[in-house]
């Protein structure tokens, strides 16, 4: 949720701090701070707003430092102030920490602390910790930092710094994602590898319960209780041009663009288009598993929930197994019923949202095997997992998801035909499955090429206050996914429903003033599609349908249509959600929306 960066080095750690942090931003973005140490004296500076605003503060100060600290925050307690921005420091201004995650038993901590005499000055959970630690320092920075989070109940990814220790980092992990980065006589503490890509690739993740000390010579590794642990360091694959706009306006138009590419390198070394069989290296030591499996239940939020939905209707048609789809906030708390041989998959692009963790963390305990979709390598639920499927499509920096949620389809595309293959070997699925799938890159390419036309349609309807999206079959998920991506990233409220959902409720929203956007492919609910289509006509409502090239019959029932190449009903969704990715996006920036950085939104949601 918020972004935590720690460096200790030979280079001027302001700069490269504030270089970090801004790679974070996409984490949260209603306040940051920074705490550094010079001349033996702790500074701290903090500003609400962008990160562009802190740096304005630091700049024209002549600073300089080798160690420090930096936070962007997401706000869970108190609003985005100055005073509640991080660091937060303890009462002698002495001590420094910034927090990613939410300390739960704060409020008993906080006024047993007061009543000790500590004075507290924000509203945040996140400043017992400085008191915590002041508390227990008596000399020796990780001794008081392990004491203090021995109290303390909740999420937390945090690095801490003191002038009475002033060539040392502590940082320590419970939940929230937190790594080491390892550099040429310099080290770095980051909520996610692409703050220090621009230094080092090799890293080393912490676990739940590790603490971490950094100086300038050596980094170690410990629990919460003091015992050494040895880690592995990682080499991270990513390059620095992929966390770049490479001359995009912003990240998510970037990401749309780049869909035929990533889906090509889903694809690469899992398919080969002589032979009809697919390799999953990750799912291979699970097999047995697999086999035996007698039900399927996907775990997941948002964007990744309505993948799992489209993976539902795969799974079912193509390999016969029951399969579920939960929200991970619900499941992870309603006691769900687990046999044996059930199967939870948790796809989550981040592999760190809080909710899915927990859930794959409840299901385990039920006895389920845990498999995970995820994109981020070595993250927190790719790691947790018995077994797992990367993306391989690079970071995705966008809050907004658009080439993980195409991906995730490919995935659970190629993981259906595995299943088949396993489950059925007598019956494998037809070879043209695999070929339908090797020309969607190109098809994706030709929706792309027809931009301009999405563009002239944004500008129709920039200013609508209402949308409503509808699908049947596999593209219901899409109309949910189009929806979603024009609320988070306009702020025009937006829904999606079965088609046929329409008639027991939302049909009462159409006038003349509500756009309703029909995916209306010619697949085997089409004729379907239609009589919905005309009980909006008849009720005024303006329809785009998003259609199957070639079909000239939609386009004199509808007011504008956009046309898409024809594919498989099951492969629909990854052609029929590109024109609502770029009609979202062109109506947010003719809005003058921050599409990056959307409101109220975060990339990763860390906290509950
Ligand atoms: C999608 O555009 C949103 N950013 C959000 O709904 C996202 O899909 C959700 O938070 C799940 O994230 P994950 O895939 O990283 O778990």
């Amino acid at each position: 949720m918020c972004g935590i960066v720690g460096y200790i080095g030979c280079k001027e750690a302001v700069k490269v701090l504030l270089d970090g942090i801004k790679r974070l931003e996409y984490r949260g973005y209603d306040s940051s701070g920074m705490a550094f140490i010079q001349n033996g004296i702790l500074h701290c500076e903090k500003a609400v707003g962008k990160i562009a605003e802190l740096e304005k503060r630091l700049n024209g100060n002549n600073f300089h430092t080798s160690l420090g600290i930096v936070h962007t925050r997401w706000a869970t307690h108190g609003a985005p102030t100055t005073e509640n921005a991080h660091p937060h420091v303890d009462c002698n201004n002495e001590i420094a920490v910034v927090h990613n995650g939410i300390i739960e038993n704060y409020d008993y901590l906080k006024s047993k602390l007061e009543q000790e005499g500590h004075i507290f000055k924000s509203e945040t959970d996140t400043e017992v910790l400085a008191h915590l630690i002041e508390k227990y320092f008596h000399g020796d920075l990780e001794t008081a930092v392990m004491e203090a989070l021995r109290e303390v109940e909740g999420t937390y990814g945090i690095a801490v710094i003191s002038q009475k220790n002033p060539r040392k980092i502590v940082a320590a992990r419970k939940g929230s994602p937190l790594m080491i980065g390892i550099g040429n006589q310099e080290y770095f503490i980051t909520s996610d590898v692409s703050a220090s890509l621009e230094h080092t690739r090799d890293v080393v993740y912490l676990d739940d319960n590790e603490i971490a000390i950094l100086t300038p010579d050596r980094y170690e590794t410990k629990t919460i209780q003091n015992i050494r642990t040895h880690k592995k360091v990682e080499e991270i694959l990513w390059n620095l041009d992929m966390i770049e706009k490479g001359g995009y306006e912003h990240f998510m138009l970037k990401e749309i663009h780049e869909q035929p590419q990533s889906l090509r390198n889903v694809m690469r070394g899992r398919v080969e288009s002589n032979n009809d069989s697919v390799r999953l290296g990750g799912l291979i030591h699970c097999e047995q598993d697999l086999r035996q499996a007698r039900r399927i239940i996907i775990v997941a939020c948002g964007t990744s929930w309505h993948a799992g939905l489209v993976g539902e209707y795969m799974l079912e048609e193509f390999a016969r197994i029951p399969v579920e789809v939960e929200y991970a906030s619900e499941f992870r708390y309603r006691n769900p019923v687990i046999e044996k041989d059930t199967i939870v998959i948790a796809i989550s692009q981040s592999g760190e949202t809080a909710d899915t963790l927990a859930a794959i963390r409840e299901a385990r305990q039920k006895g389920a095997k845990i498999l995970s979709i995820c994109n981020v390598v070595g993250s927190t639920i790719a790691r947790e997992a018995d077994g797992g499927i990367y993306l391989h499509i690079g970071p995705e920096i966008g809050v907004a998801s658009t080439k993980a949620f195409t991906a995730q389809i490919a995935v659970l595309y190629l993981f259906t035909s595995y299943m088949r293959s396993l489950r059925c070997p007598s019956s494998p699925l037809d070879s043209n499955m695999i070929k339908d799938i090797q020309s969607i890159p190109e098809k994706i390419q030709t929706i792309l090429n027809m931009e301009e036309h999405i563009i002239e349609l944004a500008k129709l309807y920039k200013d609508s206050e209402h949308t409503l999206y509808l699908g049947r079959g596999y593209n219901y998920p899409v109309a949910l996914e189009g929806a979603l991506k024009l609320k988070e990233i306009s702020y025009i409220h937006a829904e999606g429903y079965p088609a046929a959902e329409m008639k027991h409720g939302p049909i009462a929203l159409i006038n003349k003033d509500m756009p309703v956007v029909f995916i209306a492919t010619r697949d085997n609910v089409y004729g379907k599609i239609l009589n919905n289509i005309e009980e909006v006509k008849s009720r005024k409502g303006k329809v785009i349908a998003i259609a199957t090239e070639g079909d000239d019959q939609i386009a004199e029932k509808v007011n504008h249509v956009l046309y898409i190449p024809k594919t498989t009903d099951v492969l629909t969704p990854l052609l029929s959600v590109i024109p609502l990715q770029l009609l979202a996006y062109h109506m947010a920036v003719m809005r003058g929306c921050d599409v990056d950085k959307p409101r109220n939104l975060a990339k990763s949601v860390t906290v509950e």
